[in-house]
């Protein structure tokens, strides 16, 4: 099977890709992506995996954490990103409230992102083992998530590091999602040295965001990765700073504007 980078792929990742990728120890990321702009950039950079993560309702929706957000808000998100790429695997996550209830309402949640959006999988949040059973039973490759898992944020009082004490449970958690057939998992905000123990623990690859080094992925909010947001976590890295060029460049505009520089002869017509 093609590396997941480098290669000259002309269709979408898998999960078999991204299996076997785990199997040679090649690493991978995942981006989030909300529409599609950012999902032509990333598809074009050979990210593999697209997240349109709930993380939306804080970085696109204007709420402050991702509790708000709901699945007919997610489902034109998914469907941009799934139109604008090519290459991605595009996994939809399951907003608070849309799955908890029962595998029933988490499987009719996932066909309308499958059947009305093109979601290629879903992500949910902790261990609903029967849930995830379901869901894989019925074809819909799922994606786990412990460690931090946001949506429970006033359970766990904060965005605090998991599984300083309770290690175990997390592992014990992770390793029950694999077996209900999950194709990977992400591990949020826990120390390092328990996400090794994790990934060595486990044949399905794990994506760390705020997880140490030796995940066998990575995944970052792209607004964190391009710094665009305006508070970010200690566990994003701004690879530039797009919120400064952003600000200069509207700025410059208003300013050409107000002296008659804009438009100028090459933005006008005969
Ligand atoms: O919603 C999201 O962006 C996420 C990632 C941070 C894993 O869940």
């Amino acid at each position: 099977m093609e590396a997941l980078y480098g290669g000259q792929q002309h269709r979408r990742t898998t999960i078999l890709d991204l299996a076997a990728a785990k199997k040679r120890a090649e690493k991978w990321v995942m981006l989030t992506s909300y529409e599609q702009m950012t999902a032509e950039i990333f598809d074009e950079a050979g990210i593999p995996v697209l997240l349109v993560g709930d993380s939306a309702g804080n970085n696109f929706l204007g709420h402050e954490n991702t509790i708000p957000v709901c699945v007919d808000e997610l489902i034109p998100m998914v469907r941009a990103v799934v139109r604008a790429s090519s290459q991605a695997l595009v996994i939809a996550d399951l907003p608070f409230g849309s799955y908890e209830a029962s595998p029933e309402l988490a499987l009719a949640t996932s066909i309308r992102f499958f059947k009305e959006a093109g979601a290629m999988g879903v992500k949910l949040e902790g261990a609903h083992i029967k849930t995830i059973e379901k869901l894989v039973a019925s074809g819909i490759p799922v994606m786990g998530h412990v460690g931090l898992t946001p949506q429970s944020l006033h359970q766990l009082g904060g965005y605090r590091v998991q599984g300083r004490k309770d290690g175990d449970v997390i592992l014990d958690a992770a390793r029950a999602i694999e077996r209900a057939g999950a194709f990977a998992i992400v591990l949020e905000l826990i120390s390092a040295e328990l996400a090794q123990k994790i990934t060595a623990a486990l044949s399905i690859p794990t994506v760390g965001i705020g997880a140490g080094v030796n995940c066998d992925a990575q995944v970052l909010v792209w607004t964190d990765l391009m710094g665009l947001t305006k508070n970010p976590p200690k566990l994003a890295k701004a690879y530039r700073n797009l919120r400064a060029e952003m600000l200069d460049a509207a700025t410059e505009f208003a300013a050409d504007v107000r002296n008659g520089e804009f438009p100028g002869a090459g933005q006008s017509y005969k």
